[in-house]
């Protein structure tokens, strides 16, 4: 009877990601099947101790070790319960579900002896912050396969403050690691937490397919420097819906590699569906694109977003030698509170990994379409500056209404771009023609964006 019970017990805590694609009409609308997974063990079996000072990286390399086992008995799950668990860099593996239960805590540690240093990834050639090698994320799954990380909003607190002081003051030796990535990943699923602090991105899925991140809340203090809450990379079929993001640099940013290495690694982001978020940025963009985009983005659907308190609203990023596209891109239902500038499309912005990027690697942008969108407290309505040698092209605005605070320099700002808009409040530059009769034909829509992804 025990057994019986504590079978049961088990059954009802795990579970396993199976996302289901028959009835899709946009990434989140996978039926997502969580099935519960058969075994479940705790970190305190593993000699864990939850006290905050004593480092548990052997425990959780430990039991990912043991839980290997049942990768092929249908997975299981790896329990945290309440208490503050500090940490060094560990791998996850298939089939796993790490939980962490109400008050648990996992806590990176400050000590960089305690993060392996990796090579950069292939698509960006070097670290983020650094030329050369990087720091392991703090959770990692690598070619993984049914992975879940969830719990009763658990915590995952990166105490990324002694990496912000180092990257301020030049003296980190690689580029600071992440709290989540996924590397060459498949049926990921990240939800129900609250992501603290991280030392550079929260959670960061890269050349994966079939990302779900549902239902978390990313913060970090706002000075922290080019923090970034979800960072979509170089991945496809990705939806992410119901988070809460506070954040120092990009709320969400999607990128694809960097230059000549994410030319050559030539691996898009596309298939993404945002949607039901609350984005806050400090100083970058609540939703950015690029500016790393070299592998191209594509087929990006997001709409009922709320951006607020922010420097920029939506801001696509590229500039020469970037290569690879922004293309088939629609945004809608936006409200806008308290926004420096609301919509940004810069053709000259981001650094380059090195001396060796092709000038002549234009970037395309295209297709973008911005609609429904009402924004109080705006200063700047938007600069969509383009490429001379690759315009921007049909860039279009529908039914947008931003209150524009009294004594802004200017409103809209324009060149090097083309495209349509309509039901545009304050008037758009010349640029974005006002036109009733070729619009339609010219703008991606959404049927153009559903259409395609039913042939898939
Ligand atoms: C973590 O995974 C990476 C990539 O597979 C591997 O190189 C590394 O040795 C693993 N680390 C541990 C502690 O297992
Ligand atoms: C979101 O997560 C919290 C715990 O973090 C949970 O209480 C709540 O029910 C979840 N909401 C949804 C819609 O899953
Ligand atoms: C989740 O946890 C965070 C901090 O641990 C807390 O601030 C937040 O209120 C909690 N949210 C819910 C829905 O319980
Ligand atoms: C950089 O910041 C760290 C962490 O606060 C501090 O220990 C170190 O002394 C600082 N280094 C310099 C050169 O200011
Ligand atoms: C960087 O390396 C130097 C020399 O090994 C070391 O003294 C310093 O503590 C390291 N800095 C960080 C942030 O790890
Ligand atoms: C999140 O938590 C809620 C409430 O416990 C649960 O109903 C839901 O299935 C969880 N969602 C995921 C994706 O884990
Ligand atoms: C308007 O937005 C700016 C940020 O762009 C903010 O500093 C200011 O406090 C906001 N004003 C009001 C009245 O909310
Ligand atoms: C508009 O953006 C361009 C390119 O990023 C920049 O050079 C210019 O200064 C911006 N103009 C305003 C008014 O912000
Ligand atoms: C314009 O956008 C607002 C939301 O921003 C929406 O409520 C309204 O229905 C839209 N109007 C049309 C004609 O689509
Ligand atoms: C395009 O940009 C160049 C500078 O990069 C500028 O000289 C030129 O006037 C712009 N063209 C248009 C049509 O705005
Ligand atoms: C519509 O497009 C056609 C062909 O591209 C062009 O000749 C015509 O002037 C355009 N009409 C308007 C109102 O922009």
């Amino acid at each position: 009877m025990k057994m019986l019970v504590s079978l049961l017990l088990l059954l009802a805590l795990s579970n396993a990601a199976k996302i289901n694609g028959e009835e899709s009409d946009g990434q989140c609308d996978y039926k997502l099947t969580l099935d519960p997974r058969p075994h479940s063990v705790s970190i305190l079996e593993f000699g864990a101790v939850g006290d905050g000072k004593t480092l548990n990286t052997i425990a959780f390399r430990n039991a990912i070790f043991y839980l290997k086992s049942f990768a092929d008995k249908g997975g299981a799950q790896l329990y945290v319960p309440p208490g503050r668990w500090l940490t060094g860099s560990f791998n996850l593996t298939s089939h796993l579900t790490l939980f962490l239960e109400k008050g648990a805590v996992i806590l990176g540690s400050q000590d960089p002896s305690h993060w392996e240093v990796v090579e950069p990834l292939p698509s960006y050639g070097r670290g983020i912050d650094l030329p050369g090698g990087r720091y392991r994320s703090l959770i990692n799954g690598y070619m993984l396969h049914d992975v879940v990380i969830t719990g009763d909003n658990g915590t995952i607190d990166g105490q990324g403050s002694a990496w912000w002081d180092w990257y301020s003051n030049h003296s980190l030796n690689y580029s600071r690691p992440h709290l989540v990535e996924f590397v060459a990943s498949e049926y990921v699923v990240v939800s129900n937490l609250t992501f603290l602090n991280a030392p550079a991105y929260n959670i960061h899925p890269v050349y994966c397919s079939y990302v779900h991140v549902q239902n978390v809340s990313v913060s970090a203090c706002p000075y922290s420097p080019h923090t970034v809450g979800i960072v979509p990379d170089s991945s496809d079929y990705v939806c992410i819906e119901d988070c809460i993001i506070d954040i120092g640099y990009d709320a969400i940013s999607l990128k694809s590699g960097w230059d000549e290495y994410g030319i050559a690694y030539g691996r898009p982001t596309t298939n993404v569906h945002i949607r039901r978020v609350h984005l806050k940025s400090y100083s970058g963009a609540s939703l950015a694109f690029g500016s790393e985009m070299s592998g191209g983005i594509s087929d990006v659907h997001v709409e009922q977003v709320h951006l607020y308190n922010s420097f920029s609203g939506i801001e696509f990023r590229t500039t020469n030698g970037r290569g690879g596209y922004i293309k088939r891109i629609i945004i809608s239902d936006v409200e806008m509170e308290n926004i420096y500038m609301a919509f940004a499309a810069s053709g000259d912005c981001g650094s380059h990994p090195d001396d060796n990027y092709d000038p002549n690697a234009l970037p395309v942008m295209a297709h973008i379409t911005l609609q429904d969108v009402i924004g109080t407290n705006i200063t700047i309505a938007g600069n969509l500056t383009g490429i001379h040698e690759s315009p921007f092209t049909s860039v279009c605005l529908f039914n947008v209404s931003l209150s524009i605070i009294s004594g802004s320099p200017t409103s809209w700002v324009c060149s090097n771009v083309s495209g349509f808009s309509e039901s545009v409040y304050p008037e758009p530059c010349p640029d974005l023609e006002c036109s009733y009769s070729n619009s339609s034909s010219a703008c991606f829509s959404l049927p153009e964006l559903n259409g395609k992804s039913a042939v898939i």
